[in-house]
């Protein structure tokens, strides 16, 4: 990441609606006298309670897009303006400090990824509580945040357990809850259920469309095809290009029968 980076970033008016909006965003990486465009002009927009998937083949800039949206990679350019008061003022993180980018990270993201990033070390319930710990939270407010979480996806009676042992769905479970814990504007998972077999994908997908019709806003991530057609909307990205975007919101029990 460029040390170097200035505060420029100013408040800018958005609509109130809108989590996120991304604006011609590019990114390159170059590897000896070879450059390969990951994001190509990316534009995308993202409203309050919607749910979207990403989709595409390997290699079209899936994870880049994450990475640069959950501010831990930093765009050649484009904006990436989050509506970060909830209430209209718009904040463009490519041009945050990289101080400023950590704040954002640890307040206003959940990221989600495929295997899981827990702390083994550390219980299903310190592994939630973590980023309120880093953020100074209160340690009453902790317990029944936390608390109020792992009952919400349903491990209350794992809080005990380290990652080993959980199951891999109890695993994303853990990081499900541990990604809502600082209250954040968007849930980002890249391919978060990756590792899963169908029925523990059909339970994680269950409790993102709890998420979503409790008002959370979702951009997931998936090569599974069949699975992105839960979401709101379908986004094919190829080459690091948008090249469709179709509806979804088909119910799960016609995806999966069960
Ligand atoms: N750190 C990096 N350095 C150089 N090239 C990279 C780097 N990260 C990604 N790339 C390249 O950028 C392109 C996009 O990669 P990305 O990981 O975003 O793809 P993806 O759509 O997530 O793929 P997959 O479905 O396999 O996870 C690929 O061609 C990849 O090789
Ligand atoms: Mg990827």
């Amino acid at each position: 990441m460029n040390k170097e980076r200035r505060a420029t970033a100013k408040m800018i008016k958005i609509d109130p609606s809108i989590v996120l909006t991304v604006q011609d965003l590019t990114k390159t990486y170059t590897i000896g006298n070879s450059t390969i465009t990951a994001l190509n002009k990316v534009n995308l927009t993202i409203r309050k309670g919607e749910f979207i998937a990403i989709v595409g083949p390997s290699g079209s800039g899936k994870t880049t897009l994450i990475n640069c949206l959950g501010a831990l990679d930093f765009p050649d350019s484009g904006k990436i303006i989050y509506n970060v008061d909830a209430k209209g003022m718009g904040l463009d993180i490519m041009l945050m400090t990289n101080k400023q980018h950590k704040k954002m990270r640890l307040r206003k993201i959940g990221l989600i990824f495929q295997f899981y990033n827990l702390f083994p070390i550390l219980t299903a319930y310190e592994n939630v509580e973590l980023p309120m710990v880093i953020d100074k939270k209160d340690p009453k407010l902790r317990k029944e945040k936390v608390k109020n979480l792992l009952k919400r996806i349903g491990l209350e009676e794992r809080m005990e357990h380290l990652p080993t042992q959980l199951s891999g769905g109890e695993q994303q479970r853990v990081t499900i809850a541990r990604a809502l814990v600082n209250d954040p504007l968007i849930i980002l998972a890249d391919e978060p259920t990756g590792e899963l077999d169908t029925e523990t994908t059909t339970n994680i997908m269950k409790i993102f469309l709890d998420l979503k019709n409790a008002g959370e806003s979702i951009l997931m991530v998936t090569h599974n095809r069949r699975i992105a057609e839960v979401a709101d909307r379908i986004i094919t990205l190829t080459d690091g290009e948008f090249i469709s975007e179709k509806n979804g919101g088909k119910p799960i029990k016609e995806i999966y029968k069960f």
